[in-house]
């Protein structure tokens, strides 16, 4: 195999983890956890095989990490709130580093768009400020995929909320309730954490300035809305010390948000950046489906590029990545030093090694069928069977705590 990615496939320290190359496996929401939150045989099977298929860390999918003030987000979401969840998460994550990747444990809480079937009766989402989304539960994406999966409309739809605007004493709870998973994380043995402030949860619903209204120290400005994440980061490093990985997540889309953008666009991300640059992260990670799209008709320049600069932090890059050109693209422009990957490691379990034969590959659309129940054989990718799970729409789930 000659090698014409020499920079993709070049190790590199980050924070105080070695990565054999530049590869990673972005975060990506299965809902294949049992309904109590525990991770699943299947799940151990799925992401051993990811770590088998040649990246150097797995991110994994968004983890809830108490279940309370609203932060359970999917139905089907696993969890990193207890003991029972440790145990399953250390299954998973001694298969990956039996395979050789590193793995952290990415956590999140929903705030306004969690799946109001997880909120527990009379239960209100919590976000930075009292909005409701329009959006609602991302249950499927389009009607071609309903007729595919066999069903027949109307496809139910599952709205969010109204949520009420989280107190000052509720931002240091749930921040403490990061604090707390990263402990049992490190107990199952993972290399670090990502605490998710991206893609229209409740740390991005701080950080968007069109749902932060605040103001007080935590709305307002970008250092201010940033404060919230921050806060977490530091309570996070001190429970879990420095030898251990902490990235943060930022998007300036979200679920329920595919086409946002910041107001001062590019402005704002060099402020933002600017936030971080004295927390105790260790790197940041820009997510999008479209590394290069900024969203600023005022500038070229890639806002992970932009955020680089301004934090000096190291950068993870992710979206639509399809091939080695990307990743070499990406490291040899300064606008990051990993490439996560998503929709094509969910196809493609050994993309590393496709990309760095060169063999042109088929890019596989994302579609829900990889997330629920695929209607095609994908058991190359999904060594068991996946069970069924019930999601009526009109039942509320969860009714006593
Ligand atoms: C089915 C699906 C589930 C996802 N789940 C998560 C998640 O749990 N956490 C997260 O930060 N991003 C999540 N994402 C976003 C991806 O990490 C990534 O940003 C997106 O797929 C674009 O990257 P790609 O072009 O490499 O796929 C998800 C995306 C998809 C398609």
């Amino acid at each position: 195999m000659s090698d014409i990615f020499p920079k993709t496939f070049s190790p590199i320290k980050l924070g105080n983890i070695e990565l054999k190359n530049r590869i990673i496996m972005a975060p990506l929401t299965r809902q294949s956890s049992d309904d109590d939150g525990t991770p699943t045989d299947e799940m151990t099977a799925y992401y051993a095989r990811r770590a088998r298929g040649g990246v150097s860390m797995i991110i994994t999918e968004g983890t809830y990490t108490e279940d309370k003030f609203g932060c359970v987000a999917y139905l089907n979401q696993p969890g990193c709130a207890n003991e029972k969840h440790i145990s399953a998460w250390k299954k998973i994550v001694d298969a990956v580093h039996e395979n050789g990747s590193k793995i952290i444990l990415q956590l999140m809480h929903g705030g306004r768009v969690s799946d109001p079937r997880c909120l527990y009766e009379n239960e209100s989402p919590v976000s930075a400020s009292s909005t409701k989304s329009n959006g609602s539960v991302l249950y499927s994406d389009t009607d071609e995929e309903m007729y595919n999966r066999g069903l027949k409309p109307p496809w139910p739809q599952v709205n969010f909320p109204k949520a009420k605007e989280a107190s000052k004493e509720e931002i240091k709870l749930i921040a403490n309730g990061f604090a707390e998973s990263s402990e049992r994380a490190m107990k199952a043995g993972f290399d670090g954490v990502e605490i998710h402030a991206a893609n229209g949860y409740l740390y991005y619903q701080f950080i968007d300035p069109k749902q932060n209204l605040r103001t007080d120290e935590y709305g307002g400005s970008a250092e201010n809305n940033a404060r919230a994440v921050i806060e977490a980061v530091n309570l996070v490093r001190q429970a879990i010390g420095d030898k251990k990985l902490i990235s943060v997540r930022l998007s300036q889309d979200g679920v329920d948000d595919f086409e946002g953008q910041w107001p001062d666009g590019v402005k704002y991300a060099q402020e933002l950046g600017k936030s971080f640059s004295n927390s105790k992260v260790d790197c940041l990670h820009w997510s999008s489906f479209d590394w290069k799209d900024n969203k600023d008709v005022s500038s070229n320049t890639p806002m992970s590029k932009i955020i680089r600069e301004s934090s000096g932090l190291p950068m993870i890059v992710n979206g639509g990545i399809s091939d080695g050109h990307d990743c070499e693209e990406i490291l040899t422009s300064d606008s990051g030093d990993i490439c996560a990957v998503g929709r094509p490691l969910f196809a493609h379990p050994d993309w590393p090694h496709i990309i760095r034969s060169g063999e042109k590959y088929n890019w596989i659309e994302f579609d829900r069928k990889y997330v629920i129940k695929p209607t095609y054989d994908y058991s190359y990718g999904y060594p068991l069977d996946l069970k069924k799970s019930n999601w009526n729409p009109d039942l509320m789930i969860r009714k006593q705590k």
